[in-house]
């Protein structure tokens, strides 16, 4: 339950894995009105600064904005990949390029304003041809339409555990 950390957590269990958005509305009940945060759980992070821009990003997020972290990777194939202009704002999201238009892994972080999140999310569900994932379909669409995607670049220890060999 946390307590040992100091915190309280608490779950959901969705039934089937119906995809990532699914299981963030079935655990509307614990957002309230608060911003909120997509974290992968495979993703170890540690050091350089990460806890400043979880701030700032949850400030974006308080003023309306959604925030991504990107992270310099060798393999951009592997993974879904932020593409930023010359101010830092991401323009474009693609899972697992053939042609990566950057070398900036997104790092399975997200953070939003619930409100606008949730029109997203709702709206996908209804969508029979969306796989309801974060990196294929919301996040881009949130792009195609225009929204504001702060893209933040992380420097410290990133590591995908999703295979063995990255685990060890
Ligand atoms: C997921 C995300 C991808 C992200 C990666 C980071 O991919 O879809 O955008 O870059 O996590 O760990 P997966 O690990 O599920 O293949």
């Amino acid at each position: 339950d946390g307590s040992q950390y100091g915190v309280h957590l608490s779950y959901k269990v969705q039934p089937s894995p119906d995809g990532l958005a699914q299981a963030f509305l079935l655990g509307e009940e614990f957002i309230g009105d608060d911003c909120c945060a997509m974290v992968l759980g495979d993703n170890i992070f540690y050091g350089n600064g990460f806890t400043h821009l979880l701030r700032s990003a949850v400030k974006d997020a308080e003023n309306g904005k959604a925030s991504i972290f990107g992270y310099y990777v060798n393999d951009p194939e592997r993974f879904g990949i932020v593409e930023f202009d010359e101010n830092g704002k991401a323009i474009s999201v693609e899972e697992k390029p053939a042609h990566p238009k950057s070398n900036k892994a997104s790092m399975g972080v997200y953070i939003f304003t619930w409100e606008k999140l949730r029109q997203y999310l709702v709206a996908d569900a209804e969508d029979p041809n969306s796989s309801n994932d974060f990196g294929k379909n919301i996040i881009p669409k949130l792009l195609r339409e225009g929204k504001k995607l702060c893209a933040y670049t992380f420097t410290g220890y990133w590591q995908d555990v999703g295979t063995i060999d990255s685990y060890y």
